[in-house]
């Protein structure tokens, strides 16, 4: 009897689809970028990636890309301002031009892409260059167009890609940036060695954290199954989990067609609030204590409206005493959590479009790379 067989079945080595398997292989992919970026005595080996770059030069940084990507660069940026104490910029590379940004030959301009192919990144690295930036590329693909072009390039680890809705390439590129971060940090003298030695551990605690997240992960396929008919939501943060709240958001709409925003939770009550009534999703995340509170009281408003929420926090967080389902995470601290949240968010797409039976990998009108500005 002939056995059916199939490529594309066989290449997701027994998941449903690409996207559940590449938010699985997160925690692998973190060990693998650690075995091969960081050594035995925890120093970041970026010197070949990083040659003729000196960072005592550097007075200003932009990371400039597009939609998830973009959001990784956020992330970036947070840790490069909370370790450097350096100016940095982030920028949407179909903007970034048009923005008039300061560059001279002391900015380092670093351009963050998955495929290495998308277009208008690749026209913002262009501008950049002409006007005397130092180009940094972090991509996925070895000899992209974006590789090929810069000056310098940090690969991401994360192997290809194949669900249209970016997950791992995600976490790689922030990991990656993190990195960089430390590095950076290292060679300006602005870490302590013990702070250094506890940010790289607190690598192998995200890692571990993805893993009892991954394996609490019928937790947000329940709550997906809630969610499912929402017709529109707001995904609400503050500080860097608005940011965490941007990548979520964008992860909902582009799998599941259901129109949601991501807004500073402060910003709600300045018109957006108009918006909430009954049947409305709100997502609001909160992992960083010192906010909490608020964060507290900006549900409390959503809810009294009618809003259904769905908290994304941390142990000793009060979000779950006002929210109507949540999604906690493991302390993997301060700068890495966020990253955490991200991924929990990634589930909640994931099983909101297998619960709403759409084509997961492939949804509509998007394509995996976009080569038109
Ligand atoms: C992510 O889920 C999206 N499909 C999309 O925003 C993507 O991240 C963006 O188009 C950038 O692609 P790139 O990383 O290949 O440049």
């Amino acid at each position: 009897k002939k056995v059916e067989w199939n490529f594309e079945q066989a290449s997701k080595g027994g998941y449903a689809h690409f996207m559940i398997k590449e938010i699985e292989e997160q925690p692998e992919i973190i060990e693998k970028t650690l075995n091969i970026y960081v050594d035995k005595e925890k120093n970041v080996k970026f010197d070949e990636q990083l040659e003729g770059i000196n960072f005592h030069d550097i007075d200003r940084i932009y990371v400039v890309a597009c939609g998830t990507a973009y959001y990784a660069g956020l992330q970036g940026q947070y840790f490069m301002k909370k370790l450097l104490g350096i100016d940095v910029f982030t920028d949407i590379a179909s903007e970034f031009r048009y923005n008039d940004p300061v560059i001279t030959d002391k900015t380092l301009a670093i351009f963050v892409s998955q495929s290495g192919e998308t277009i208008d990144t690749l026209m913002s690295m262009k501008y950049a260059k002409e006007k005397g930036a130092k180009t940094l590329a972090i991509s996925n693909v070895l000899g992209s167009t974006i590789t090929r072009e810069a000056d310098n390039v940090i690969y991401t680890l994360a192997g290809p890609e194949i669900s249209v809705a970016s997950t791992k390439a995600y976490s790689s590129q922030v990991l990656v940036m993190y990195l960089l971060s430390l590095y950076m940090g290292a060679k300006l003298g602005k870490l302590e060695e013990k702070d250094y030695l506890k940010y790289i551990s607190d690598i192998s605690l995200l890692k571990e954290n993805i893993v009892k997240l991954i394996n609490e992960k019928e937790k947000i396929h329940e709550i997906a199954k809630k969610i499912k008919n929402v017709k529109n939501g707001f995904y609400l943060g503050r500080g860097i989990d608005e940011k965490v709240a941007r990548e979520g958001s964008l992860k909902m709409k582009e799998i599941n067609y259901i129109h949601t925003e991501a807004l500073p939770a402060g910003e709600l009550k300045h018109g957006s609030i108009a918006l909430i009534e009954k049947g409305v999703l709100v997502v609001a995340i909160s992992t960083n204590l010192e906010m909490d509170e608020k964060v507290v009281s900006n549900i409390k408003e959503v809810k009294a409206r009618g809003a259904y929420v769905v908290g994304v926090c941390k142990e000793g967080s009060l979000v779950p005493e006002v929210v109507d389902d949540v999604i906690q995470v493991k302390d993997s601290e301060e700068l890495l959590t966020p990253v955490l949240a991200v991924v929990g968010l990634q589930f909640l797409a994931y099983y909101t479009s297998l619960e709403k039976g759409f084509d997961v990998d492939k949804p509509r009108n998007l394509a995996k790379s976009v080569t038109v500005e």
